[in-house]
C-alpha cells in the first residue's frame, strides 16, 4: 500500500557509536533560569546552598551528562571574578540589559553540577573579555600549583582543583546583538590566542569556539585557530521568536524538522573544506525549537515581555517532536556531533517550568528521557521511504526514523510527524519484516497543540503498552513519538 513507510536497517551496518554529550543541556543568567529557576534560596524546596532539590531530581532523571553556563549573550559582558569569593556587588549586565547579582557564580555552578552528576562546561567572554581573563578562569578552575588564581579558589573553600574539561570560546561573537561582536578578521586571531593562553594553563582541555555553519566566519576562524581547536559550537533555533512573540503553529514547526539534518550537513562540510576531518568536532551547544522572546530594550515593558516565553501553551507535541527529530540528526551524524546542548534546561522554552509550588515536566522532557533512557549505543545506517506531510510551499517525509543497537537489543525509534494521519511502519531488520508484539514507550498527547501545565502536569506523558503489528506494519498514532524495543 503507498500509505506504508518501509524502514530499513541491519545490525551489521552501522554508523557508529555516539557520545552521550548528545544528551546535553544548557543553562544561562537570563530571566528566571537561575535566579528563580534552579537556584532560589527563598524557596521551601531549596537545599540550605540555594539549589531547587526538586530541579536537581529532575536533571539527575534526565542523567544530564553535561551543563553549558553561564550564557549565550550574557557571557558577552560577564567577568566571572566578580561572582567568586565573599564580597559579591550585583553588575549591570549590558547584554540582557538587567542588574546581575552575582550571588550564583564559578563555585555554585561547580557544586550544582557536582550534584546533578554532570559534566561543567564553561563558555568563557568572547566579546568585552580578554584572552587573559579566560586563562585566568582556566587557572582558578584548574591550577594545581600555588599561584594567584589557584590560591583564590582554595581561599573560597575548595582546595582540589574543579578539574573542568570543557571550555567554550566566546558566544555568538559574530553577532551585535554581543557585547564586543568581532568581525570574520579579528574572530580567528583572539580565538587562537586565547586558546593557546588557556592550553598553557591546562594543557587537557577540551576546547570549543563560536562558529557557524557554511561561512566565511567558520573558514577563517579554523584557518587561523583551527589547530588549537576540538570542537566548533553551533546554534540552532528554528521558530524566530524573540522579537514578537508569535509562535509557530504545529505545522509549520514539523515541516521544518528536516532543518537540523540540512545545518550539520553544512558544518560537516565547512570543516572538511578546512581540513580538519576527523580532527574538529561539532558541538551543537544551543538548540531549541524555538528561540526566546526577549525583545530589545530595558524599558520594564520590553523585560516584563519575557514573561511570555513561559506560557505553557506554547510548548506543544511540536516541540516534542522537532526535538526527536533533532535529537535523530545528531545520532546518524554521531561521527561528527560531539555534543547538543538544550537551550535552556530550566524556565522560558527549557524542557523543566519552575514555579513556586513545584515544576512541570514539559513534553520535551518526556522526549529527552526517552531518549536517554532507550537509545542504544551503536547508531544503525537506516533508510526511510514513504508518504510525505504537505503544508504551504514545503513538505517532509511522514515518519523519521533512527535504529540503535546494543548486545542486549535493538530500539526502532519511530516520529509520525502527521497531525492527523495514523503512520503504518513497515520495519525491515537485518533482511526480515518486524512482526508480532513488541514493547513499547509512545508519547502523544491527545491533539498535537496538547500541553502540561501547572493545572495538568501530566497531559503529555509516555505510555508503555505492548504493540503488535497489523499486516506487517507498527500503526504509529498521529503527532507521537514511538519506540519499539526488540530484544536480542
Ligand atoms: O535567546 C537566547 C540567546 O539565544 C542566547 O543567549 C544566545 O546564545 C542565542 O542567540
Amino acid at each position: 500500500m503507498n500509505d506504508k513507510t518501509r524502514i530499513w536497517a541491519d545490525r551489521r551496518i552501522g554508523v557508529g557509536s555516539f557520545d552521550r554529550m548528545i544528551f546535553g543541556h544548557f543553562i544561562e543568567h537570563f530571566h528566571r533560569q537561575i535566579y528563580g529557576g534552579l537556584f532560589d534560596p527563598g524557596s521551601p524546596f531549596a537545599d540550605d546552598r540555594g539549589f531547587r532539590r526538586d530541579v536537581i531530581d529532575a536533571m539527575r532523571e534526565l542523567r544530564t551528562p553535561i551543563m553549558r553556563w553561564p550564557g549565550g549573550n550574557f557571557v558577552s559582558d560577564y567577568h566571572w571574578h566578580e561572582a567568586v569569593g565573599p564580597n559579591r556587588v550585583a553588575s549591570y549586565n549590558k547584554a540582557w540589559r538587567v542588574a546581575e547579582p552575582n550571588s550564583f557564580g564559578t563555585d555554585e555552578f561547580i557544586a550544582w553540577c557536582r550534584e546533578v552528576g554532570c559534566a561543567p562546561y564553561i563558555c568563557t567572554n568572547g566579546g568585552n573579555g580578554t584572552a587573559e581573563e579566560m586563562a585566568n578562569w582556566v587557572e582558578y578552575c584548574n591550577g594545581p600549583h600555588p599561584t594567584r588564581y589557584a590560591n583564590q579558589r582554595r581561599e573560597n573553600g575548595h582546595d582540589e582543583p574543579f578539574a573542568v574539561k570543557y571550555w567554550g570560546i566566546g558566544n555568538e561573537s559574530y553577532g551585535d546583538w554581543q557585547i564586543g561582536a568581532k568581525t570574520v578578521a579579528e574572530w580567528g586571531p583572539y580565538v587562537a590566542e586565547s586558546a593557546k593562553m588557556m592550553r598553557r594553563v591546562d594543557e587537557n582541555i577540551v576546547l570549543s569556539a563560536a562558529a557557524v555553519p557554511d561561512s566565511d566566519w567558520t573558514m577563517a576562524l579554523l584557518k587561523a585557530a583551527g589547530r588549537h581547536l576540538d570542537l566548533i559550537s553551533i546554534h540552532g533555533y528554528w521558530d524566530h521568536i524573540s522579537q514578537v512573540h508569535e509562535p509557530a503553529d504545529y505545522l509549520t514547526a514539523i515541516l521544518n524538522s528536516g532543518s537540523p539534518d540540512r545545518m550539520i550537513a553544512a558544518a560537516r562540510s565547512v570543516i572538511g573544506a578546512a581540513g580538519f576531518d576527523g580532527k574538529i568536532r561539532i558541538a551543537f551547544d544551543e538548540w531549541n525549537l524555538r528561540a526566546w522572546h526577549h525583545p530589545n530594550g530595558n524599558h520594564p515593558d520590553k523585560i516584563k515581555a519575557r514573561d511570555l516565553s513561559d506560557l505553557p501553551e506554547t510548548y506543544t507535541m511540536a516541540d516534542a517532536l522537532f526535538s526527536a527529530a533533532f535529537l535523530n540528526a545528531c545520532l546518524r551524524n554521531c561521527d561528527i556531533v560531539a555534543m547538543a546542548n538544550m537551550a535552556p534546561s530550566v524556565n522560558t522554552r527549557g524542557p523543566l517550568f519552575v514555579h513556586a509550588g513545584g515544576i512541570v515536566r514539559r513534553t520535551t522532557f518526556h522526549t529527552l528521557k526517552m531518549y536517554v533512557d532507550h537509545i542504544r549505543e551503536r547508531i544503525l545506517s537506516t533508510r526511510v521511504e514513504g508518504p510525505e506531510i504537505r503544508g504551504e510551499g514545503a513538505s517532509i517525509a511522514q515518519v523519521d526514523a533512527l535504529v540503535s543497537a546494543d548486545a542486549a537489543g535493538t530500539t526502532v525509534t519511530l516520529v509520525n510527524r502527521d497531525p492527523a494521519r495514523p503512520a503504518r511502519c513497515e520495519v525491515w531488520l537485518d533482511g526480515e519484516v518486524l512482526t508480532g508484539a513488541r514493547d513499547a514507550t509512545i508519547l502523544s498527547g491527545d491533539s498535537p497543540d496538547a500541553f502540561n501545565s501547572v493545572d495538568r502536569p501530566d497531559a503529555v506523558t509516555p505510555l508503555e503498552a505492548p504493540m503488535r503489528d497489523e499486516q506487517g506494519a507498527y500503526v504509529i498514532p498521529p503527532h507521537a513519538l514511538c519506540m519499539l524495543h526488540v530484544p536480542s
